[in-house]
């Protein structure tokens, strides 16, 4: 019997979240839930916060306050190591790869690493993207195939453009055999057919494998079509959490770049407390222009 979608318990959460970097409050008290299986979208303009929650929930970054949990246990005091081996996997808005190591190399890593006994590698994923029992070249094979990298397997990553690097990126996450990963930007960089490629994978890894995705995106679009729920950051707070079919106010929190508004904003913190100044000086000013 398949459970109905509202019931599924949470993969990922984070509670009451707060960082401050050095007297700036990068994140006040934010909640974020991510259902097992599902696309979640987090939206907002530059300097919102929506990097520093990633790294809070994936452990590179640290909160002086709350809680994060990872299939229903407390991983806040895990380094991110630790979280990966429990399923969760990353990229990040600039990736992170080793100039000198080719794609395929990066690909075999988390397997490699995964030969050191622990109970989180050894259990059984049947039926997943990625079986266990398959010879490793065979799973790097169908990886790089998967992200359209077989052209660039034996290139070194140093010597990649940016939009493969991040493609490389996304394929080291999948490689980890991950239940939910978390994508900061992953679409930034890419030409119209990568983009188109990575549409597609994304969706795959989501339906076919039930692996849950935290989509961190510019273009609210893509995020509004491929999301079932979708969280807004504004100034390190949440100001609007829903569907964006069924609340108005994540769209109109998504889309205030679109409209262009200040009607949008007074929608979403009309309903979220009450209203804040919609510039608050030059910085602000700045981050505004850049999101629209
Ligand atoms: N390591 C850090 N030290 C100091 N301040 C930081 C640090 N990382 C982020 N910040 C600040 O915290 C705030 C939130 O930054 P963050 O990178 O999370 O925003 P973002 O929503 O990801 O923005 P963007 O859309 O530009 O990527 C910003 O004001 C940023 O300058
Ligand atoms: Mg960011």
């Amino acid at each position: 019997m398949s459970v109905r979608r509202e019931e599924r318990p949470d993969i990922l959460s984070g509670t009451q979240i707060s960082v401050n970097f050095r007297g700036l409050k990068a994140l006040q008290g934010v909640d974020i839930q991510v259902p097992e299986g599902a696309i979640v979208g987090l939206v907002g303009p530059n300097g919102a916060g929506k990097s520093t929650l990633l790294g809070v929930l994936s452990g590179d970054v640290r909160a002086q306050q709350g809680v994060v949990r990872l299939g229903g246990k407390d991983v806040s005091g895990l380094a991110p190591e630790a979280r990966v081996r429990r399923g969760l996997a990353r990229t990040f808005q600039l990736p992170q790869l080793f100039d000198e190591l080719t794609v395929r190399e990066h690909l075999t890593l988390p397997r490699r690493l995964a030969q050191v006994p622990s109970r989180a590698w050894s259990d059984p994923l049947t039926g997943r993207f990625l079986h266990r029992d398959v010879p490793e070249e065979q799973e790097v094979d169908a990886l790089l195939a998967s992200l359209g990298l077989e052209q660039v397997a034996d290139t070194p990553a140093g010597a990649l453009p940016l939009g493969l690097t991040r493609l490389v990126e996304i394929a080291r996450a999948v490689a980890t055999h991950p239940t939910v990963i978390l994508l900061d930007e992953p679409f930034s960089g890419l030409n119209p057919a990568e983009s188109r490629l990575l549409s597609r994978t994304l969706a795959s890894l989501n339906q076919a494998e039930d692996i849950a995705l935290v989509l961190v995106e510019h273009d609210v679009e893509v995020v509004f079509d491929l999301s079932e729920r979708v969280f807004v950051l504004d100034f390190g707070e949440l100001i609007a959490a829903g569907t964006p079919a069924e609340r108005p106010a994540v769209r109109a929190g998504g889309q205030q770049r679109h409209l262009g508004s200040q009607r949008a904003v007074r929608e979403v913190r009309g309903r979220h407390g009450p209203a804040r100044g919609l510039l608050r000086g030059p910085a602000a000013v700045r981050d505004r222009a850049a999101w629209s």
